[in-house]
């Protein structure tokens, strides 16, 4: 290794065309260096920086100019570096690190714009609206920049999108009605969608939060208890309503007792036996909603939804709500928040067959667009890491506020 210290490495030196060949014998610690030949024609390709062409290194060939070995002996570390006897180890894991080849050989968990589902608010107005906790997102007017944005993130392969509607205060009531309507928000702007691009999948949002006047998923009794039965009973209306108008996925968001079974029961009496039900089945009372709240104003009146949405200490629980859910008929399992509860992930992962969903909500994106705008993280890399690290825990499918500009990423276009 000291001795390599007389020898200069230019970048080429790990190239083909290495006019310099190094013998050393793997018993000597410390190898013995021999110049042994510098051929001109290579010399002078390595001289010029440039590599040999195919035709170059086939002529040299025949003429029995074969390019030496690399050399088997490294640069030497900075001054100062210690000299010291290698360590006798079986195993250094690195070796399957060390070129970009190897790293994307061996890695394990991918990420695709197929993985992706994008949630879209939408509005009544024509115009859309800046939400200011969610730079980057907007409450879209649902006859135009919605149908702007649906065909921006299908260039980017990004096809499946789930709905979330701002419901003016006049249409609120303690019993959310206007969930069911027919000619509702939601399912028009599902016939709009399906109409415009038939192939999209469509997943709605199941709970009566947007169209309560409490801000509750569901009615909320005169001691303040959110009613469950009752509730089921008007999110099978709600789900039937996005069936009807042409949803392929109704995701029940609520966290009411039996609400899956329920439904499954009230879509396929309707007919709908193709429509598929995501359950949020391990969905948090979580602080990482808060800028969803804003977007929507569909903060709760009064009180948090700790009766119903999971205590964020609990883990076992989760397995308590996927077995429900699973017996019920779901076809989807989701947890929400995402990154903070990639163990819930894994947990749900290794004890369902079904697919898994992880929703890496508004707080979360929040978090890392201010960050990214503070120059305080590098955006767009920790947007990418989050993603991959929601699919490393088990995620098949993650819905993301990011998905149109991380899939543009993948796909190698930037997105505005
Ligand atoms: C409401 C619902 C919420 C979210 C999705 N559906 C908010 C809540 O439960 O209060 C949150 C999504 C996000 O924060 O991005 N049923």
């Amino acid at each position: 290794m000291a001795l390599a210290s007389s020898i200069f490495f230019s970048p080429a030196a790990n190239a083909v065309t290495v006019p310099i060949r190094f013998t050393a014998t793997a018993a000597t610690p410390t190898p013995r260096l021999v110049l042994v030949r510098a051929n001109n024609a290579s010399a002078s390709a390595s001289a010029s920086g440039r590599t040999r062409t195919l035709e170059e290194c086939e002529a040299a060939a025949v003429a029995g100019n074969f390019p030496a070995p690399p050399p088997h002996s490294k640069p030497p570390g900075p001054k100062g570096t210690p000299l010291i006897k290698p360590l006798d180890l079986t195993r250094r894991p690195r070796r399957n690190r060390k070129s970009p080849t190897l790293r994307s050989a061996f890695q394990e968990t991918t990420l695709s714009p197929a993985n992706f589902v994008l949630p879209l608010f939408i509005h009544e107005g024509e115009e859309d609206a800046p939400i200011g906790a969610m730079p980057g997102c907007f409450r879209l007017g649902w006859r135009h920049g919605l149908i702007d944005e649906v065909y921006k993130a299908r260039d980017v392969g990004v096809n499946s999108f789930v709905l979330f509607p701002k419901i003016p205060d006049a249409l609120k009531s303690p019993t959310g009605d206007e969930a069911y309507n027919d000619n509702g928000l939601v399912p028009r702007t599902i016939r709009l969608l399906k109409d415009k691009f038939p192939d999209i999948v469509i997943y709605t949002d199941v709970a009566l939060d947007p169209y309560s006047s409490d801000g509750h998923d569901g009615i909320v009794r005169e001691d303040g208890v959110i009613m469950n039965d009752e509730t089921v009973h008007q999110l099978c209306k709600q789900a039937v309503s996005q069936a009807r108008a042409g949803a392929d996925v109704v995701s029940p968001s609520d966290m009411m007792d039996g609400r899956v079974g329920a439904l499954r029961a009230a879509l396929d009496a309707e007919g709908f036996h193709d429509v598929s039900i995501m359950s949020y089945t391990a969905k948090y009372a979580s602080a990482f909603y808060g800028p969803f709240r804003e977007a929507l104003d569909s903060n709760p009146r009064f009180g948090d939804k700790k009766t119903y949405q999971m205590n964020p200490a609990n883990y076992r629980e989760a397995l308590i709500e996927a077995e429900a859910d699973e017996a019920e008929g779901a076809d989807i399992l989701l947890v929400k928040p995402g990154l903070p509860y990639t163990d819930v992930i894994r947990l749900l992962r290794d004890n369902s067959a079904l697919p898994i969903a992880a929703y890496q909500v508004s707080g979360e994106y929040s978090m890392i667009k201010a960050a990214g705008v503070l120059k305080m993280i590098d955006e767009e890399r920790v947007m990418m890491e989050s993603l991959m690290c929601i699919r490393r825990a088990g995620a098949d499918i993650i819905l993301s506020y990011f998905a149109r500009q991380a899939a543009g990423i993948l796909c190698g276009v930037k997105s505005n």
